[in-house]
């Protein structure tokens, strides 16, 4: 019986899908019902399918919607081209990338070497990613961008706090070494403790959402719960691929709020390259590597003094500088 129906609702989606006329088209009718011939049950469908948006019809190959049963071939075809033409995919001229250049901006380290390294300081619009071992700075970097941001860009920050190391006494140090007032800084930084990867996935959404005219997005450290939690071989691929998920979703965030995205990420061992270069690489692998626009390597020196390595950016060739972290921040390192 159902069969029957659902064969009859076929046939009349083949003879009279199109679009329907003089219907405004707004936000509250969905793009299905929009489109006449479709029926209750093929709605259905496609949406228990992950095809109930013109997004999600735009972006799908006529063989994806076919695979749905009940859907024949001109049906897709029409649903995909009438979903096109009401979605930008996002084609675009050379000249329009002007715009979104122009509008990047440089947040200053407060170290003069440093920022000639990186051509300014961390650009927003993307993210940067800052590895290196334990105790090398990536922490203390965090706390001079978070002030820097409310200081040069009058924007406040979110920050992702995955091991607790957020330290209220260094922002205060940092701040009343740059002549701020600490309590209008620390009322400027939303804090986010992670006890997980699913609450820091989370809490990043959570924050972004909430927190209004954002200049930098601090997670501190990515990786840290990800690797304890996938630890074996068998979740890798899971776990990359929640990675890919959560990192997509902050590059995303950062283009679209035209901020800066800082990540902190822990290094391994290769140990097939102990005697070649950098025994240290982070951790993450592709995913991490393609999904940050700039990686920076900070390793410890004597005392005072770090370097910062550029080894990825697709605009500025690689380079290598010192610095140091003292009590009141980033600085240049004199000799
Ligand atoms: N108040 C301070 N004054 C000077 N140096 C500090 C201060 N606090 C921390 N540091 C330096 O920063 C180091 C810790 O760096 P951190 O950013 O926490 O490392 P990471 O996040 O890379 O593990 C300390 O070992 C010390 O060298
Ligand atoms: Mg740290």
């Amino acid at each position: 019986m159902a069969k029957a129906q659902d064969k009859k609702e076929e046939m009349v989606v083949e003879k009279e899908i199109q679009p329907k006329k003089d219907k405004n088209l707004s936000s509250e009718k969905s793009f299905l019902e929009s489109i006449s011939g479709i029926g209750p049950t093929t709605k259905k469908r496609l949406e228990e399918a992950g095809y109930g948006s013109k997004e999600a019809i735009a972006l799908a190959t006529r063989a994806q919607l076919t695979e749905i049963s009940g859907i024949a071939e001109k049906t897709a075809s029409i649903l995909i081209s009438e979903a096109r033409a009401r979605f930008d995919l996002g084609l675009k001229k050379g000249t329009e990338f002007e715009t979104a250049a122009r509008s990047r901006q440089k947040l200053t380290t407060s170290s003069k070497v440093f920022d000639e390294l990186l051509a300014g300081g961390f650009e927003t619009g993307s993210i940067t990613e800052i590895a290196g071992e334990n105790g090398c700075g990536k922490t203390q970097i965090a706390h001079q961008m978070a002030v820097n941001c409310i200081k040069y860009f009058d924007r406040d920050v979110i920050w992702i706090d995955t091991e607790g190391t957020f330290r209220f006494n260094r922002i205060v140090q940092v701040a009343q070494a740059m002549d701020l007032d600490p309590d209008s800084v620390l009322s400027r930084i939303t804090v986010g403790r992670a006890y997980n990867s699913e609450h820091q996935m989370a809490l990043t959404e959570e924050a972004i959402t909430t927190v209004p005219n954002v200049g930098l997005i601090i997670v501190d450290s990515l990786m840290a719960h990800f690797r304890s939690e996938f630890a074996g071989r068998a979740t890798l691929a899971e776990r990359q691929q929640l990675i890919g998920k959560h990192l997509s979703f902050i590059a995303k965030q950062t283009e679209m709020l035209n901020c800066v995205g800082l990540v902190t990420n822990q290094v391994s061992a290769k140990p097939d390259a102990l005697f070649f270069g950098d025994p240290n690489k982070p951790v993450g692998g592709n995913v991490v590597g393609h999904t940050v626009t700039t990686r920076l390597m900070i390793r410890k020196g004597k005392d005072i003094k770090r370097t910062a390595t550029l080894t990825k950016n697709p605009e500025l060739p690689d380079g290598k500088i010192e610095f140091a972290i003292t009590s009141e921040g980033v600085r240049d390192f004199k000799k």
